[in-house]
């Protein structure tokens, strides 16, 4: 029988290429995006319905949920990928950003797992896949929100498991290292006089590392892989640095670690 995911974010990069993907493997993909007229040709396909969700919408996503189960006869994987990055000097950015920076990378996440849950206890399975970041587990300089907003997310989700285990819904986090996508475009960079000597500089060295980044395909791959696995696996690194990062965060001294990181994003 054919299985069913609902996907967040869908419009653009990691969302975009993972709903193609999978429904170029025979999947029904239900691709949520708060704003359907993005949606290019590459959503004409019989696997796929678009749905209108931002997960910012409680109405939204139980609709959406609705759909998705009224099209497809049900819903076997939910991903939670909408996000985007807040990023530069703490100092300068307004307590509006930081807030709706959680709202949709945390929040957002919330929303969407908590209107599914019901429904997937219902029918005694269920897996939750979540777009966090190597960002969840390690640190970069002027991320410092975004990296609260992922690490957020995976002690969330990492905690959730626990209770969902008896109930055979299965959590999944994905970890991508810098993947090439809108990532870039969509970002909000902010900056003030007390950090123009270190923010533009520091922001253009990271943004440097998405020159020679991968695409999305990877990352899609890796959803599939942690889509199709039965085991009990949370965490799926992907992509640019980011497995062999996670490697040396778990194995090196912090202070080593953060030496490393000041030392190629700082200069
Ligand atoms: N690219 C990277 O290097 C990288 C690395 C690690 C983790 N990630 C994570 O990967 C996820 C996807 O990002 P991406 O790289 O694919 O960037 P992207 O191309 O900018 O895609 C972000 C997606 O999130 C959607 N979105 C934002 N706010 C939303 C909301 N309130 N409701 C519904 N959708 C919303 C955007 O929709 P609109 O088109 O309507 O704006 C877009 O479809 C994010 O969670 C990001 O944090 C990315």
């Amino acid at each position: 029988m054919k299985k069913t995911i609902l996907i967040t974010g869908s419009s653009t990069g990691i969302g975009k290429e993972t709903a193609i993907y999978f429904a170029n493997k025979g999947w029904n993909v239900a691709a949520s995006m708060r704003n359907p007229s993005k949606a290019g040709n590459e959503f004409n396909h019989t696997n796929i319905k678009i749905i209108q969700v931002d997960v910012l919408n409680e109405q939204q996503i139980k609709a959406g949920i609705a759909e998705c189960i009224d099209v497809f006869g049900g819903i076997d994987v939910v991903f939670n990928n909408a996000g985007y990055a807040l990023v530069g000097a703490f100092e300068a950015m307004t307590d509006e950003q930081i807030r709706k920076q959680f709202d949709t990378n945390v929040f957002g996440v919330m929303n969407v797992t908590r209107a599914i849950l019901p429904y997937f206890r219902g029918k005694n399975e269920g897996i939750i896949i979540n777009t966090s970041s190597m960002g969840g587990l390690i640190t970069f300089p002027l991320y410092s929100v975004y990296h609260g907003t992922k690490w957020a997310l995976e002690g969330f989700m990492e905690s959730l498991q626990f209770e969902l285990k008896g109930k055979n819904i299965r959590i999944k986090n994905i970890e991508p290292g810098a993947i090439k996508t809108d990532f870039e475009n969509s970002l909000t960079f902010v900056s003030n006089d007390d950090y123009k000597d270190y923010a533009p500089r520091v922001h253009q060295n990271m943004l440097d590392t998405y020159k020679t980044a991968p695409g999305a395909d990877i990352v899609a791959k890796r959803v599939f892989e942690a889509a199709n696995d039965s085991g009990s696996s949370l965490r799926y690194p992907v992509g640019g640095l980011a497995p062999v990062l996670l490697f040396l965060r778990r194995i090196l001294p912090g202070s080593w670690f953060r030496s490393i990181v000041s030392m190629s994003t700082e200069k």
